[in-house]
């Protein structure tokens, strides 16, 4: 379609009034030139339709849906391919329902457990976060959908989201916060990038010039439309200056009025309000044009789906004497209300009105399993009377196990607020040391979006997380608890011990309006790691029923200085060092080793999910770009590998990497480099071009110096500072010393040329 042309047919009012709403869900049509309406619905995880009654606050029912693992889950997954086939099937469902553009994936940065949307979102690293977010938006455009990347950007806390500010200084955004949307702009094009409520330095994201265009358009390349979160925006003039096309769900014609008004008074340029509505149109028609209506959507198939997901999503995060699987001919008591209802998505935009439930008591009875259940405790009570944990701990002891299925009840974590404290409920807490007193054979399955805090860690053998597993949650958790799936979830984010160890703990919520992102670049692990914290578990951990090996580290480097396009190649071998058939999550590191500039220990720059047999072995490459040893340089405003070594680790948790290697390598450019008299001698003698225009100075001033001390020096000035020790205060000296200690007159001067030249020179 062209729609270059059909803009130019369209009059001021009708372009103004395109780039908001008709309603909650739709686009405007424009009828008198035959274009079409577009609707759009939340994501990310499963289709939230409404027909009649509107919200962006999952409030009111939606259509009858599948509701898959939330983003918490599927991004312990660690494998691209599952959340890409969650994506394929989410694609069906739209182009059956006619959903043009399913809002999702969330890909915010986990930089508190505390945020209240955590579930929605993927992890604490970028990496992982951009490459789910990758497969997510791959599965679903490949049905010819789009999907809307959000929430951009520094959406990562509820309190105060729509007023407050994330302050983050430009290094923190570049290597933190930005880099998830970055690689799915660059490589997946998503048709819709949806702005965050925030303010981000100042400024709303809604109308952020530099956010919206110069970063994400500009430098990115994205092409499709913007749209704000569902009442983001505060300045709608500033917003089209600024490159937000779509505002939803619109403003009563308010906004649409004053665009028509900017542009008469001559206040905003008219190309400014087409270019927008060329955006929409390019996607409202690329839904258009590629309908499949006559696509099925099976419930029960993807109720299936759903369940083959969760299974590979949850983490085994403690298996004492390989307690787990449970042997299905034992009795097993079932205690905990989730285990009944199970807790498996969160409240909010995202919440899926699912079509059908699956809860572990269920899918143990029709698997004949000898289970029986005990309440435990009340979720719609929060409490657990004395009289549910007698019978709770009557039932553990009559049985071989006990399984408690706990977590956090709905209104623990929702969108719109956030946690105050990362503890589980006391009673749910109570109950499990009750039931593990009494059964020694005890498991916890958590059921929760977020971290929690385990003061019971040390008591029970196994505790299996299954995050927020989507409605077919109870079938994975049982073929995972009786061994029919292995689990193979690795965490997609640290369980510190408390909260207080939190990188973010000090400054969170920030004071009023604002909030200072202090911890910078050392979130999650980052930060855990550089400080050399105990955690309660770390990023990345995960445990099998079956064992790992990884050997025989390879690395194929071209260059040690690189240059864009450069790769260094990795090669391990994974084996299946165990009895059952399994997946292992291969994960690969980079941490840059030199103190100077200050980096994180480690970062997450690979990994594989790897299906094995026992006794099978599997050969891993990852590919490192350039990019996987850069920093951002907030000089340069570019990325930059600083010359230096690197460690290369290869593992199964950020906190277990039994191969090593370290290289030498550094970036081929040369940093711009500018010296004053202020510029100190250990930066200059690094530079080789400097060292040499100095030297002939630097000697005479030496002799002069050594001379004019030599004539009056006693051994208790020979002693208080030893050559090493002149030597050392030196590095620390700005150019100007030279001339305050034992120049003569024509050092002045004859710095000032050596300075020029060598700003000439660089
Ligand atoms: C949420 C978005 C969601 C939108 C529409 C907002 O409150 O922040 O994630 O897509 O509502 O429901």
């Amino acid at each position: 379609m062209d729609v270059k042309k059909i803009v130019a047919q369209m009059t001021l009012e009708e372009k103004a009034s395109l780039c908001s709403g008709e309603d909650f869900w739709h686009t405007k049509a424009v009828e008198r030139l035959g274009v079409p309406a577009s609707m759009v619905s939340d994501g990310p995880h499963g289709l939230r339709k409404q027909d009649d009654k509107v919200d962006h606050l999952g409030v009111n029912d939606s259509i009858k849906a599948v509701c898959f693992p939330a983003g918490c889950a599927t991004a312990a997954s660690f494998d691209r391919a599952l959340v890409q086939k969650l994506g394929e099937a989410l694609g069906d469902e739209c182009q059956h329902e006619g959903v043009s553009v399913v809002l999702g994936p969330a890909v915010n940065i986990k930089r508190s457990p505390l945020c209240g949307r955590n579930f929605e979102y993927f992890s604490e690293d970028p990496y992982l976060a951009g490459e789910m977010a990758c497969a997510h938006i791959h599965g679903v455009q490949s049905r010819n959908v789009g999907t809307s990347i959000k929430h951009f950007a520094c959406n990562s806390q509820e309190h105060r989201r729509m007023s407050s500010s994330s302050q983050a200084d430009e290094r923190t955004l570049r290597e933190i916060y930005f880099p998830a949307f970055e690689a799915a702009v660059k490589r997946e094009q998503p048709w819709t990038v949806m702005c965050s409520y925030n303010r981000l330095n100042g400024t709303y994201a809604s109308e952020n010039q530099w956010l919206l265009t110069d970063v994400l358009r500009d430098e990115w390349g994205f092409q499709g439309y913007v749209v704000s979160d569902w009442g983001a925006v505060s300045d709608r003039v500033a917003g089209i200056r600024a490159g937000l096309d779509l505002e939803m769900p619109g403003s009563m014609g308010i906004n649409d009025k004053k665009i028509v008004q900017a542009v008469k008074d001559g206040k905003l340029d008219e190309k400014l309000v087409d270019r927008a509505c060329e955006r929409i149109l390019n996607i409202v028609y690329r839904f258009v044009e590629n309908r499949k209506p006559e696509t099925p959507w099976d419930k029960e198939a993807q109720h299936a789906l759903a369940a083959d997901i969760a299974g590979d999503c949850m983490v085994l995060l403690k298996n004492e004497g390989d307690l787990l699987p449970l042997d299905k001919d034992a009795d097993v008591a079932f205690i905990g209300e989730f285990a009944l209802s199970p807790r498996f998505q969160g409240g909010g935009s995202s919440h899926i009105n699912s079509f059908k439930i699956t809860s572990a008591l269920e899918a143990a009875k029709d698997a004949g399993l000898r289970v029986t259940y005990e309440p435990g405790y009340s979720v719609k009570d929060d409490e657990a009377t004395d009289e549910m944990i007698e019978k709770a701990v009557a039932a553990a002891k009559g049985a071989k196990a006990a399984v408690v299925f706990a977590g956090l009840p709905d209104s623990y974590e929702s969108e719109g607020y956030d946690r105050a404290h990362m503890r589980m409920p006391d009673c749910q807490n109570r109950v499990i040391e009750a039931v593990a007193k009494a059964n020694p054979n005890t498991v916890v399955v958590l059921h929760n979006g977020s971290p929690v805090e385990m003061p019971w860690i040390g008591k029970v053998r196994a505790v299996l997380e299954t995050y927020l597993g989507g409605q077919a949650v109870g079938l994975a958790e049982v073929r995972v608890l009786f061994g029919d799936v292995n689990p193979s979830g690795h965490l997609a984010e640290t369980f510190p011990l408390k909260l207080q160890d939190n990188p973010s703990y000090l400054y969170y919520l920030g004071e009023g309006n604002v909030t200072e992102y202090r911890e910078g670049v050392f979130v999650g692990y980052r930060y855990y790691d550089k400080k050399d914290m105990d955690v309660l578990f770390p990023f990345g951990h995960g445990l099998s029923y079956t064992t790992f090996a990884y050997e025989n580290l390879r690395l194929d480097l071209g260059k040690t200085l690189l240059e864009n396009g450069d790769t260094v190649k990795v090669t391990v071998t994974v084996k299946n060092t165990g009895k059952r058939f399994g997946k292992a999550a291969a994960q690969l590191y980079v941490g840059a080793l030199n103190a100077d500039p200050i980096r994180p220990v480690r970062e997450l720059k690979g990994f594989e999910k790897v299906a094995l047999n026992p006794g099978e072995s599997r050969e891993v490459s990852f590919t490192l770009d350039k990019r996987a040893f850069a920093m951002w340089n907030s000089e340069i405003h570019d990325w930059y590998v600083p010359q230096g070594q690197y460690a290369i680790e290869v593992g199964d948790s950020s906190r277990h990497l039994p191969l090593r290697t370290e290289i030498t390598l550094g970036d081929a450019r040369e940093l711009p480099r500018h010296y004053d008299m202020n510029s100190i001698f250990m930066d200059l003698m690094a530079d080789p071009k400097a060292r040499a225009l100095l030297k002939p100075l630097m000697e005479e001033s030496s002799r002069k110096f050594s001379g004019d001390q030599a004539e009056g020096e006693t051994e208790a000035a020979k002693e208080a500072v030893s050559e090493a020790m002149g030597e050392a205060m030196m590095r620390y000296m700005p150019l100007r010393a030279l001339i305050s200690f034992g120049a003569d007159e024509g050092t002045a001067s004859k710095l000032e040329e050596i300075i020029r030249q060598l700003n000439g020179m660089s």
